[in-house]
């Protein structure tokens, strides 16, 4: 690989939620051994990184993101022992590690909320957002909380509120406190100094609060949460001079990475955020919001490269651990051909591609009937929002029981497709989508205009096709997506005879195409074409 390879920059991350990967004890429960055991998977796959949900200790009101120790490992994970050995091990197989960390909130088992809410004076007294009832006795102000309770909790003991963005079991920080703002960098610094590559930030963009708690403004919309504009809750500007103090510290270790989770993202947050000197990335959720539509994808991608610093890297993703799985978003069926459509535009856009476990097989969400939700979220607003359970199923390795993610009982089903839709099964045959991700992943590897060229859409039929062009001063390659089911001519308005091309990777044909007279070009119907040409 060239000198001027950036990891996070030009490499693809995985994302592992560790419950659900694999199980070495037996207990249902995914586990760091298990990781271990499957990382050659993860280097055959050619991926860079690996970002791992949390796996700190946590009493799993939200899986994880209700952290009891930010510096420890939960035992139903593993030890301390066996995250040297996963750094060690992704380390000698070429994979960063990217640890995600939920410093918004504690968990209200963690010990300086244990203290904090004690009484009014003691040392960690000040560490959360605590207020005292209004004279009528009524809540502090009119936040709410995402996960769809009012934002204060009462708290007996103190005899005060406190503040909660998500589950009251998850007390926000008080992050305009210095020793908080010390605690929570020290964190960043012991995993640093523990081997990890990079962070990402679980919603970052909330940690501070305005400092007076004024109302926030109404709005319109369905749940209590969106009937109000979040500005005194969320995207305070004393967010960008910690950016840039985080950033110090990252920088102050070689090659070092952080990616944002921007909570309530519009593409200006994206752009505030990813401005020199701040995260190197953050997440833009505008694509989830797409259909089928390759419209709605251009329409992401050029808001996103219009608004972003020129300087700034995206970040495309089309799943991760909160969101309905892809496979069943884009109603795919049992047929892939659309998934590899799907897979081609995260890896060739301009931007880091996030792949999130399970995806590069196609799995789909699991059914989970209503009296076995776990996720909190999921109870809630049944039959709404019927939570996240469904995509965070067990991995399905192979044809085995449990698909071999666990030889006991695994903490959520696995989806009953297992039986054929696993890794064994799709490693052998060559068409299969997993062989596809691999494919073009060597692809982008091995085509410097594809992950650092400039994007260029080219002439496209809004209904089905998206073609583009990312260009380089040395190299040129043209990326064309057939969105329907039926084989189209695409006019891709330039004369591609000029040039001489050659086939980097085509879903369906093994040789270069005809290019027709007038700058034509046929595709098979869910074809992935790409070709590249030399300067
Ligand atoms: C965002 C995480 O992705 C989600 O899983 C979690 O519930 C909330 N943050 C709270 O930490």
């Amino acid at each position: 690989m060239k000198s001027d390879y950036v990891w996070w920059r030009d490499g693809v991350v995985y994302q592992i939620y560790p419950r659900s990967f694999a199980d070495s004890s037996g207990d249902g429960i995914g586990d760091l051994k298990g990781i271990i055991d499957r990382l050659d998977y993860i280097a055959e796959l050619g991926v860079d990184a690996v970002w791992f949900s949390p796996f700190y200790p946590s009493p799993d009101v939200d899986f994880g993101y209700d952290v009891s120790n930010y510096i420890d490992i939960d035992p139903k994970h593993g030890t301390l022992a066996d995250y040297e050995r996963l750094v060690e091990e992704s380390h000698k197989r070429g994979i960063r590690v990217i640890l995600d960390l939920v410093l918004n909130h504690t968990s209200d088992q963690h010990p300086w909320f244990l203290e904090s809410r004690k009484s009014r004076d003691n040392p960690y007294s000040d560490w959360y957002i605590w207020r005292d009832p209004r004279p009528d006795g009524g809540l502090p102000n009119n936040w709410e909380a995402i996960f769809g309770t009012p934002g204060w909790e009462f708290d007996a003991l103190r005899g005060q509120y406190y503040y909660h963005m998500f589950y009251p079991q998850q007390p926000d920080l008080n992050w305009r406190n210095p020793q908080v703002r010390k605690a929570c960098l020290d964190v960043v610094r012991f995993w640093l100094d523990h081997g990890a590559d990079g962070f990402r930030l679980d919603v970052f963009s909330n940690f501070f609060k305005h400092p007076d708690l004024p109302n926030n403004p109404p709005a319109l919309g369905l749940r209590a949460f969106d009937r109000q504009k979040h500005i005194y809750d969320s995207n305070q500007p004393e967010m960008i001079p910690l950016l840039r103090e985080l950033r110090e510290l990252l920088d102050s270790y070689p090659d070092r990475y952080a990616v944002g989770e921007t909570f309530m993202p519009t593409p200006e947050l994206v752009a505030r955020y990813t401005a020199p000197g701040l995260v190197h990335g953050a997440f833009n959720f505008d694509m989830l919001g797409c259909h089928w539509d390759p419209a709605c994808f251009l329409k992401v991608v050029q808001e996103t490269e219009k608004t972003m610093h020129h300087e700034a890297w995206p970040v495309n993703f089309l799943n991760n651990h909160d969101t309905s799985r892809s496979a069943s978003r884009f109603r795919s069926g049992e047929n892939d051909e659309r998934l590899k459509v799907a897979a081609a535009l995260t890896l060739t856009l301009r931007g880091t591609p996030y792949i999130y476990y399970g995806e590069e097989i196609g799995m789909r969400n699991i059914h989970v009937p209503r009296r076995f939700i776990q996720d909190g979220v999921g109870e809630k607003y049944w039959p709404i929002f019927d939570g996240r359970d469904k995509n965070r199923a067990p991995m399905q390795w192979d044809a085995t029981p449990h698909a071999g993610f666990t030889t006991g009982k695994p903490w959520l089903p696995v989806h009953p497709d297992f039986p054929q839709r696993n890794v064994e099964a799709q490693r052998k045959d060559p068409k299969s989508l997993l062989n596809f991700y691999k494919r073009l992943i060597q692809v982008r590897k091995d085509l410097p205009a594809l992950r650092r060229g400039l994007f260029q859409p080219l002439t496209y039929d809004p209904r089905n096709l998206l073609a583009y062009l990312r260009q380089t001063r040395e190299q040129t390659v043209l990326v064309a997506l057939n969105f329907g089911r039926r084989p189209v001519r695409l006019a891709v308005g330039i004369d591609l005879r000029q040039r001489s091309w050659r086939l980097a990777l085509s879903s369906h044909h093994e040789k270069l195409p005809a290019f027709e007279a007038g700058g034509y070009l046929s595709l098979a119907g869910n074809e992935v074409l790409i070709l590249v040409a030399e300067t």
